[in-house]
């Protein structure tokens, strides 16, 4: 136990953090020139705002999440998503009461008990963003857009929007009706807990993986037949928007997301070469989950993505990571005098803005060198007595094996200018 991590979590070691650094760096460029803040709220909740928020009869509340009770008596749960905290976060901190439409975004990890697999995690990250005070069909294209924009920076391709309408609590009545006309004759060929779905929620079946009732859903209704004037007008212009944009988009019919709070537009990014698990990013409008959460009646659209699938999504696609930050000078010292020089002269170095070190196991110089070779330094500064008495370090290029004597107070610039080279 003590050196096995938890199953499903993680550990991102260096070598991998720079590839996290990278996609979180060009997340934040993105979300700056769409106008978004950042926002951290805390990792973990009262268990009722899940319960509310996402929806007792979801998978998630059913099953997923992490739930505890702390020393002073009270329900707490890990987040499993960031929209309800950030819903929470809005109305606990007024910012409804602002200029509206907020515009927020955050990167974190999330906690669901799910059965791990090959891009699914019981600790996973996701970047998303929440816009809330807008019912502008515009707002529902540009997040899409602004979802695909970042999958295009990082170099991938062939994604997918799959878009559909869930329709409003107008329409939303007739069309749970109807789907219970439907599956009533075929429950034989539901699950268990689809079956139990019927009453409680049958819009979750059409969201079930099991084989049986997939077959059983295959001609179910669709909230697209069954829209109100309004949603329907509303996702006319949310397509006619992506048109605009030239956003490729595939209307999914049976699209539907697997949690409660969404009302309208419901979106989802698949990559096709990623496995089981290829939902790189979904989201929606919540129209009425801030009101749910005892808020102003203010609607709100947001995605999340998923940073492990997008992370692997890269990886299969061979696209190449900006070359990880190396140090940019490695000092080797040849005797102890030498080594008593070394630590103030790196310290220069850094403040220079260099990126420098040394080595601290007492190794010879020979092994000093095959060390700085191992870490792939490309440039090694060399300090010995004879360096000392001359008031000079020779500077090793360890690719071409050329090296010079650089006097100490022009290191920093000699460096600089190698790395130019
Ligand atoms: P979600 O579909 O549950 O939506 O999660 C969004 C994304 O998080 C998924 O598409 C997937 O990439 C990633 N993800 C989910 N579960 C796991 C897991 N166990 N392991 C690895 N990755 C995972 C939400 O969470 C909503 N809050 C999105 C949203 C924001 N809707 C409106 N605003």
């Amino acid at each position: 136990m003590l050196t096995t991590r938890p199953r499903g979590t993680t550990d991102i070691l260096p070598g991998q953090t720079e590839k996290w650094q990278y996609l979180e760096d060009t997340i934040r460029r993105l979300c700056r020139q769409y106008g978004y803040g950042e926002i951290r709220t805390p990792i973990f909740e009262h268990t009722e705002l899940f319960v509310r928020g996402v929806g007792e009869t979801t998978d998630i509340v059913e099953k997923e999440m992490y739930t505890f009770v702390d020393r002073g008596e009270r329900s707490i749960t890990l987040r499993p998503e960031g929209t309800a905290p950030a819903v929470r976060a809005y109305l606990e901190n007024r910012l409804f009461a602002g200029p509206q439409p907020v515009k927020l975004y955050y990167i974190g990890p999330m906690f669901r008990y799910d059965r791990p697999q090959a891009g699914r995690y019981r600790q996973f990250h996701q970047f998303g963003v929440e816009v809330f005070g807008s019912h502008d069909p515009a707002v529902d294209a540009e997040v899409c857009a602004m979802a695909m924009d970042l999958y295009a920076r990082l170099g991938l391709s062939g994604l997918k929007l799959h878009i559909n309408s869930v329709g409003c609590p107008r329409c939303r009545p007739v069309l749970r009706e109807k789907l219970r006309e439907f599956f009533l004759p075929r429950l034989d060929g539901l699950c268990a807990s689809c079956r139990e779905r019927l009453e409680r929620n049958p819009l979750r079946i059409l969201d079930c993986k099991v084989d049986t009732c997939r077959q059983a859903a295959v001609d179910a209704p669709a909230a697209l037949d069954y829209l109100c004037p309004d949603c329907k007008e509303h996702f006319q212009a949310v397509l006619k928007h992506l048109d605009a944009l030239g956003v490729a988009y595939q209307v999914d019919r049976f699209l539907v997301r697997g949690l409660d709070y969404y009302t309208h537009t419901a979106f989802e990014i698949m990559a096709p070469d990623i496995g089981a698990q290829s939902s790189v990013g979904g989201g929606g409008r919540y129209n009425g989950l801030i009101a749910a959460c005892g808020g102003p009646d203010t609607p709100g659209i947001g995605y999340a993505l998923g940073l492990e699938r997008i992370l692997l999504a890269m990886e299969r696609q061979g696209v190449v990571f900006p070359g990880e930050k190396r140090l940019d000078v490695f000092l080797a010292t040849a005797d102890d005098a030498a080594r008593e020089k070394a630590l103030p002269l790196l310290q220069s170095l850094r403040r220079e803005g260099l990126a420098a070190d040394r080595d601290y196991l007492g190794r010879s110089l020979k092994a000093q060198m095959k060390y700085a070779g191992k870490l792939g330094v490309e440039l090694v500064a060399i300090l010995g007595s004879d360096e000392l008495c001359r008031g000079v370090v020779t500077l090793k290029n360890m690719a071409t094996g050329r090296q010079e004597a650089v006097p100490l107070d022009r290191l920093a610039d000699e460096i600089r200018n190698s790395k130019g080279e």
